[in-house]
């Protein structure tokens, strides 16, 4: 699949000295539906802005579809389309007019007949002659993405679609994302939910401070951290894990009460059995055994605490 959006080594350092991107390449291809994750403040806006044009890079090169941001960028703007964090639409416009229009700032000739298709797309239709104002928050949003999509474009940009929106709302907005996959266009959207990221995207990146600190496959990184724990309450607390298990990845709780066990619970084996006979071989009495499943959300938060430290 060929590449649609081409990142290598970009950076942005604010004029206040914020270094909101700190050297971030990635690739991404035609079709493919992105999510960046990070906390407030990791560089997620600015990533796109830069992409969209709206902000200078100070270092790296941006390719929309071949075009540099930069040195090309009517060519490569027309391939965007970005609906922004903040809502921001005329109050007293009405729906069409306002996808009509933005269509027309670039230079696309009025096409009634596909203004139409996407306002069905949204479910805006009946609200095609209503003014922005008397619509509700998700419509308003609904608008936002009916604008951005109003020059047909081949990559949209979704910053924090559904931050503080409600449940149901969220998820009319993923199936629209869904529809919209369907159409064949590709999707880079930041979030904070990682539910969202699971939802939605074929793969995630998690960005903090300005850096990727990885872009995986979603299934394949929920597979991955999918590890269960396995909890072994002990009758009598052990010095230190016994000799004879050292090679079984065991982990000693501070008291000494507690052995945990990581293990794949996807594998064949996942080698409980064989532990909880060795245990018992060794003379270790068991009071009680317990499971647990990690999740992205703690995944994302080692993650994003290992850079901390390595920065400190
Ligand atoms: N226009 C700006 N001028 C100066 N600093 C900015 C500007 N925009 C963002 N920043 C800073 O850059 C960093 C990244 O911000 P941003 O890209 O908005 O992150 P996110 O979207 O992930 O919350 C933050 O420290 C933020 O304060
Ligand atoms: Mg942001």
């Amino acid at each position: 699949m060929a590449a649609i959006i081409e990142i290598d080594n970009l950076s942005k350092q604010y004029d206040g000295g914020t270094k909101a991107l700190d050297g971030v390449s990635l690739s991404i291809d035609e079709g493919e539906i992105i999510a960046l994750l990070g906390p407030n403040g990791a560089g997620k806006t600015t990533l796109i802005s830069v992409i969209c044009g709206l902000v200078t890079p100070t270092g790296g090169t941006v390719r929309v579809g071949g075009h540099d941001i930069r040195k090309d960028w009517r060519a490569a703007r027309r391939l965007i389309g970005l609906v922004p964090q903040e809502i921001a639409l005329e109050p007293f416009e009405k729906v069409m007019n306002c996808v009509r229009f933005t269509r027309g700032l670039y230079g696309m000739p009025r096409d009634d007949a596909y203004i139409e298709r996407i306002l069905k797309a949204l479910a805006l239709w009946d609200k095609r002659d209503a003014a922005t104002r008397e619509l509700s928050g998700g419509m308003k949003r609904r608008v936002l993405i009916a604008k951005a999509l109003a020059h047909q474009p081949k990559v949209l940009f979704l910053d924090e679609p559904t931050a503080g929106v409600d449940v149901a709302l969220r998820r009319e907005m993923w199936q629209v994302v869904g529809e919209l996959r369907r159409e064949g266009v590709t999707i880079i959207l930041t979030t904070h939910y990682l539910e969202e990221a699971e939802e939605m995207a074929d793969r995630v990146g998690v960005i903090n401070k300005g850096n990727l600190l990885l872009v995986r496959p979603t299934a394949e990184l929920m597979g991955e951290f999918g590890a269960k724990t396995l909890t072994i309450e002990l009758d009598d607390p052990l010095p230190a894990v016994p000799e004879a298990l050292a090679d079984r990845g065991l982990s000693l709780s501070d008291d000494g009460h507690c052995l945990h066990y990581e293990y794949d619970a996807k594998a064949d084996r996942t080698g409980i059995a064989r532990l909880l006979g060795d245990l018992s071989a060794q003379g270790v009495s068991v009071r009680d055994v317990s499971t647990r499943q990690s999740n992205l959300e703690e995944v994302f938060l080692s993650l994003v605490d290992g850079t901390k430290e390595s920065a400190a």
